[in-house]
Parts: structure tokens; sequence; C-alpha cells
């Protein structure tokens, strides 16, 4: 979910829907405001996309007043409906609360509260709160907030505006992303920073359980003993242009295209005379050798990041690489200890799973290294090491440019531990450093025969099923492949170890099944083509994707994707290109919804 607030002499309401059209990748089910309009305060919200809700209220004209929150929703509790949406409000209309998270211990709460008079109108647990916030408030707000607080488990990042103070905004926050922006003579909270870079780049991080109180002239932080907390503000670098779209029709489609300098941005700084510098990494080599072990844990394309991870690290470094999902890794009992590095990998550095899982990893006693695109995020803090991807803000759900620069960091990190390790002569890791150097104008020559993609996309934008197949590093491909086609364009697809689908899946192949093979691997590829040759002999239509040159897959293919030549290792960073072009080329054609496709959202802050 989004969260924005404002405090300061402009109308409110305007700016919270430019905050949250800006925040609308992180759920759009419904979303809502309210606004003290010198009396009271004015909630409007409403199901649906925030256009909805700036029709209903003639793009914030209709609501005055200068002091104000804003929600955009990603349902978990209670179904998207005007009533479910926040603000959420107090019996007495009080008190409005926005909320990201979930409060885990709000049925038994509710249920004290019901017990003692109070009514509820929502099935949300963030009423609980705004409920709780009244029954306890005896006119210090802070003091109100600390009592909620130690009642409440689970995540939040809550913005509260309370009629009796008009003057302030309170944020809290717990294992869920808040940031205050600083204007002049004007204050700002955000679960993210694109929703007020139009107004300021000054920021305060807020941490767990940290109270903020925002007024028109300043911010106040306590911790729960209502101490001051002295804090620096942090300077963003993303200018406004950076969160716009700038003439494309999609975020998507403009983040696609960055991809050679958001790769270039991660790679160049970190090559200095012909060696890897990874500033500010404490890992030394002989704690690298005491590895027995590295885990890679992560969520959605990320995992994906790291699939391709697990093949790199242990060719490169010969470490041992099991590869998780975040949500699967916490509960099932891994075996870690101090003789393990956990490698965690997230775009937004504050997906509730990774978050936790990377905890877990803590807790047994991992050394935990991450590569996040979210500066001074949860992760990016609290992990042992950090390596930023330096993608610059990625808007589009779908993403692309930080699966893009993540691959770009785990091929800078293979080769500096395989080096530290002695596995790599000064040949090999001179000829590694050429060819990564090489990656972004590679894609760049890609994305410049984008038209042949478009063109396979607009023969095929109509299949229902599609499969994507591969080996090895193209296996881990076909998992992105397919994940980008189906989240954009709503098709069913599927991927295959392309030696794996003879045993049961080639039973769904039939005349005119589409599928995808990634063929980019030299040895490998005559394997590759008698499995083409296993699924043309059902009917299938073949999708064929290879390095230049390697002409003898038009034999067997339908139709053939090339792409340049580079080692084994990198083509993954080649390979994902066209298959991003694709799902989107076939999404626009279908005439979906891109930049937000339904039910998703790009930051998962629960469980
Ligand atoms: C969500 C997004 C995915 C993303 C995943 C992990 O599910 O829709 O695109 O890969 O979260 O996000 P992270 O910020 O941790 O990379």
């Amino acid at each position: 979910c989004g969260i924005v607030g404002y405090i300061g002499g402009d109308p409110a309401a305007p700016f919270l829907l430019q905050g949250l059209e800006k925040l609308e990748y992180r759920g759009y089910d419904s979303a809502g405001v309210a606004v003290y309009d010198g009396t009271s305060l004015r909630v409007v919200k409403a199901k649906g996309r925030l256009q909805v809700l700036k029709g209903l209220i003639h793009d914030g004209k209709d609501v005055p007043g200068t002091v104000g929150i804003g929600h955009t929703r990603w349902a978990t509790h209670g179904a998207p409906s005007d009533i479910n949406s926040h603000p959420q409000v107090s019996d007495s209309g009080k008190f409005a609360v926005v909320h990201n998270g979930i409060i885990e211990n709000y049925l038994a709460l509710k249920q004290h509260l019901i017990r003692r008079g109070v009514s509820f109108v929502s099935e949300t647990d963030t009423e609980v709160v705004a409920q709780l916030l009244e029954y306890y408030y005896k006119g210090d707000i802070m003091d109100a907030v600390i009592k909620v607080l130690q009642k409440v488990e689970g995540s939040y990042a809550l913005g509260i505006i309370c009629a009796d103070k008009p003057d302030q905004l309170v944020a809290v926050r717990k294992d869920s992303p808040l940031i205050i922006g600083l204007g002049q003579g004007e204050n700002f909270i955000a679960s993210d920073v694109p929703a007020i870079l139009s107004r300021t780049r000054d920021i305060y991080r807020l941490n767990d359980n940290e109270i903020a109180i925002i007024q028109r002239e300043g911010v106040r932080i306590y911790d729960m003993d209502k101490e001051l907390i002295p804090k620096e503000p942090v300077h963003v670098e993303w200018d406004v242009t950076a969160a716009e779209k700038g003439g494309y029709e999609h975020f998507m489609a403009k983040e696609i295209m960055e991809q050679p300098k958001a790769v270039r941005d991660t790679i160049s700084p970190r090559i200095k005379d012909g060696r890897i510098v990874l500033d500010n990494i404490t890992l030394t080599a002989d704690q690298l050798k005491t590895f027995r072990k590295i885990f890679i844990v992560a969520c959605g394309s990320a995992y994906h990041v790291g699939m391709v991870a697990k093949y790199v690290l242990e060719k490169m470094t010969r470490i041992p690489v099991e590869v998780d999902v975040a949500s699967e890794f916490r509960y099932r009992e891994p075996i870690i200890d101090e003789k393990v590095l956990v490698l965690v990998i997230s775009q937004s550095g504050e997906t509730a799973d990774t978050l936790a899982a990377m905890r877990e990893a803590k807790r047994l006693g991992a050394r935990t290294l991450s590569i996040v695109n979210v500066v001074g995020s949860s992760i990016a803090n609290e992990s042992d090491d950090v390596i930023y991807t330096w993608a610059g803000p990625e808007i589009a759900v779908a993403t692309t440019k930080a699966y893009s620069t993540q691959l770009a960091v785990v091929y800078l990190l293979a080769i500096y531990m395989a080096d530290l390790l002695g596995c790599l002569t000064a040949e090999e890791y001179a000829a590694y450093l050429t060819e990564l150097q090489a990656l972004p104008d590679k894609i760049e020559k890609i994305l410049q025969n984008r038209e042949n993609i478009q063109y396979l996309a607009s023969q095929h934008f109509n299949a229902k099923d599609v499969f994507f197949i591969g080996r090895n590093l193209d296996y881990a491909m076909s998992l992105e492949g397919s994940l980008k086609l189906k989240e954009i364009s709503y098709i069913h697809s599927d991927a295959y170890a392309a030696g794996e689908l003879k045993h049961g899946t080639i039973s769904l192949v039939e005349d005119g099944t589409l599928v995808i093979a990634l063929a980019t691997h030299q040895n490998l590829f005559d394997k590759m083509m008698s499995n083409v040759k296993e699924v043309k002999a059902r009917g299938a239509v073949v999708l064929g994707m290879t390095t230049e040159n390697n002409t003898q897959i038009e034999q067997v293919t339908d139709h053939v994707f090339y792409i340049p030549q580079t080692c084994d290792v990198m083509l993954p960073s080649l390979t994902v290109i066209p298959l991003q072009l694709f799902a989107y080329y076939v999404a626009s054609m279908k005439g979906c919804d891109i930049d937000k496709p339904r039910n998703l959202a790009k930051s998962v802050t629960v469980e």
C-alpha cells in the first residue's frame, strides 16, 4: 500500500493525489484522503483506481485544507470496497489513520473495544488502530500513540491526523517503510521517495518504533519513552524526471530502455584500474574461505536473479549454492551457522518475507550480504554488507532494470569472490571484466532491434498457453521470461528445464501451442535442439533464441531471435531483454494495464 501525508501552506488534497499517483505501483484496489478542513476531518475514499477518487473530488479542489493524509491500497484484511478503503476513522471522527502492513492481533483488540461500546464499520485491521487511538486519547496524541503501539502486534507504517491537533501529522513504523520529506514551510510523509520528489529531496528515514511529530515548521522524532532522537537528513540523488514517464507510454517501456544506462551505472564505478572495487564491503578473503555454503533468498523476479546467481557462483567460486524463495526459507529450519553466507536480493529492500528471512539467517549466525536498489532501506541497513544496484527508481510493477542491475551485481560479486578465492587466473579475470563492461552496449544493440520482437508479439498475442524452455542458465531465464509474460499479459505460461518437459508437461503440447526455446549456450545447443524437435513433433510453434551466427537453429524453429555473443555466465543479461520486450508488446497488444497488473503490487511489505 502507499501512504502520503502533507502539512504546509498549500491545499493538501491536490498534493496528496499527486503523491498517490506516484505510489500507485504499491497497490491500487482503492484510494482515499483525509484532510482537516478547518473544523473537522473530511474523509473521501473510493474503491477502484485513484482515478475514481480524483473524479469524486475534482482533483482535490472539493476538499479544502492544508493538512492531510492519503492512501492507495493493496487489500489484505477485507475485500476492496469504499468502506474498507483507507483512511480509517475513529467512532467520533476525531482520528483518521492510513496504514501499510498487517495488525496481527486486530481481532482480539477489536473484540475488546466492541465490549466497551465502540462500533466498527469496516472489516479492516486498520480501523482498530483508529479506534484504539480515540480510546486511549486523553489530550496528548503521543501518549495515545505509545499506548496503541504497546498493544498492536504485526507490521505497520502509520500516518495519523487528529481533528483536535490539526497543526500536526504523526507517523510511526515497524517493519514497513516510511519516510519524512523536509520542505520549506511544509513537510511530508510517504511510503516511498517518488511521492514527494516533486517537492523535496531531503528526507528522514524513520526507523522501527520511532514516532515522528510533523508540523509545518519542523519535524521532531521521539522514541517510545518520549525522548527526542537526533536525526540527520538524507539527500536523495534521484531527480524528479527519474520518476516520470518521459514520453513513454508506460513506465515499463521507459525502464526497459533505461537498462544500458542502469547496468553501466552499476558496473562502472566499481571497476578501477582493471580491478573490481566493492567499497565498504567488510567481507574478507579469510572469511570467504570459511564459507561452506551460500544461501540466496529473495522473492519474485529477485528470486529468479538468485537462480542465475546459483549457476554463476557455483561455477566461478566452487562454493555450493542453494536458492530459496524467502517465504519458504524462513519456516523450513534451514541449516545455517556462521560458515554460511546468505545473499539477499531485493529491489525495494523492504519485502516482508525477504527481510524476515534475512533476520532469521542472522539470528542463526550467518553472515549476510544484500543486493538492494533503495538506499537506506531496511534490508540494506540490516545486512552485514550491501551492494547497491544503481537502477534509479523503478515504478512499473514488473521489474526490468532492477533485475538487470541485480544480475550485473551478481557478476561483479562472482568475479570478486572467485578472485579472492584464487579461482581465476589473471587472464580469466581480465577477460570477465572486458565482457562485463561490454554488456551495456550489447543490451543497447538488442533494444535497437526491438521491432523484430514487436513483430513476433503481434503474431502470438492471442496465445492461450506459452511454455518457456531452456537448460542451465537458460532455464533460469525461462523462469523470468514466463513470469514477465504472465504477470502483465495474463496469458498462462510456465517455465521448464528443457530436459524435464518429456517427464510430464509435454502432454499439454498440442497443435499450435507456443513454445519459447532459449538455446544460448553452445555446449547445450544440440541437446536443446532435440527438445525443440520433441515439441515440434507434437505440433508446437517454436520461437527460438540463440546467439548471433548460430543459424542452424533456423532449421528447427519457426522464428528466431538472435542476441550478441558474450561469455556463458553473462548471457542472461542479454537473454532477458527480448523476453521483457516480448511480454511488454504482447501485453500492450492485448490492451493490458501494463504498469499496474491486476492483483499485484510492486513492494509487498506484508507476509
Ligand atoms: C513483488 C513484485 C515483484 C518483485 C518481488 C520482490 O512481488 O511484484 O516484481 O520481484 O515483489 O520485490 P523486491 O523489492 O524484494 O525485489
